[in-house]
């Protein structure tokens, strides 16, 4: 079966470097080693989240420049946004008419809101947010994806997009194939400055485009321990040296761990880190400047994304809406 590769990210912040380790990078690698590839900008659930018109805007042409400096190839994968494939938001409201209420009660975001309202059911929670999943499920089933590479958090709503799926398939017949999640592993999740997994939520990030004063502001401002410089450090648990890792080979690990052990100031440590970091990121950073400069040729690619995404919408959606039985009278 031909495997196709289907992945969004929410346009309601900056790309941060844990965005580009975490999901643009290992996307890009399976795109790559993969039959077929959908890339999209999730813009219609960023406006569950903020409704900053400004944030939304910047954020919508942040992330496609995040994508296409990255390495995204336009010929190769679907580039496209959420907003310009209508027939998503089409099965976003048949899907809603099948999906249970009940099954949505469970979703973690909205228990997680729920639980920070001390139990409230409805403060803050739009009805967006709440069929947030079925939203996903939509993304995902219009074109068969087989394999979704999501973050952890995203795991229980690939099996809400199974669940949703197997019961359309139950009640009007076979459509939609099961999608699988393929989620990085547990232990290389990005730390942000303040050692908790790097997230626009806690403010703790290290954007993925910016010049390299900006680059150079955010290490310095990882957080470490008060050791001396000569005293011994411990590179476990120390996301200075995560974020080392991330970029780094084996060997080049190595050695720095010895300068941990013996005793490198935490000044030159983190002027390691930015050298390491300024050249690994240097190359995308170019192709970024040079977007920037031409954001017609952003839109042209999107519009292109679009225009080859929306024959396939089209045929799938018209089959779904025959299976319910909204279509030309017999
Ligand atoms: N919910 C995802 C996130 O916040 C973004 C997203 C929207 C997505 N639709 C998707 C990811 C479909 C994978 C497939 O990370």
């Amino acid at each position: 079966m031909k495997k196709r590769i289907l992945t969004g990210i929410t346009t309601s912040g900056t790309p941060h470097v844990g965005n580009y380790l975490g999901a643009i990078q290992p996307s890009l690698d399976l795109a790559n080693t993969n039959d077929e590839s959908f890339f999209f900008l999730a813009d219609y659930h960023a406006i569950i989240k903020t409704h900053d018109t400004k944030k939304i805007k910047s954020s919508v042409s942040e992330v496609a420049l995040a994508w296409l400096s990255s390495g995204l190839d336009v010929e190769k994968s679907f580039f496209y946004r959420q907003s310009d494939i209508h027939e998503i938001t089409e099965l976003n409201w048949i899907l809603s008419c099948i999906t249970s209420k009940g099954l949505m009660n469970r979703a973690h975001a909205y228990k997680a809101i729920t639980a920070e309202n001390n139990g409230d059911e409805d403060k803050g929670v739009n009805m967006g947010l709440f069929s947030y999943p079925v939203l996903m499920a939509a993304d995902i089933l219009l074109f068969n994806s087989t394999h979704v590479p999501v973050g952890h958090d995203q795991i229980q709503h690939l099996e809400m997009t199974r669940d949703i799926a197997a019961r359309f398939n139950h009640l009007f017949g076979k459509i939609f194939e099961l999608p699988e999640a393929i989620v990085q592993k547990q232990g290389s999740i990005v730390p942000g400055l303040d050692g908790r997994k790097m997230s626009k939520s806690y403010n703790n990030i290290i954007p993925l485009l910016s010049d390299e004063k900006t680059l150079r502001k955010s290490i310095s401002k990882i957080i470490t321990n008060s050791l001396e410089p000569g005293e011994p450090k411990d590179p476990t648990n120390c996301s200075l040296f995560k974020l080392y890792e991330s970029f780094s080979s084996e060997e080049e690990q190595l050695t720095f761990k010895n300068e941990y052990a013996d005793g490198i100031s935490w000044g030159d440590a983190k002027k390691k880190l930015f050298l390491l970091m300024n050249t690994k990121l240097g190359p995308i950073r170019d192709r970024y400047f040079e977007f920037q400069k031409n954001k017609n040729l952003v839109n042209d690619l999107l519009d292109m994304g679009a225009k080859k995404v929306k024959p396939i919408a089209a045929e799938m959606m018209a089959k779904i809406k025959d299976l319910v039985g909204i279509s030309s009278i017999k």
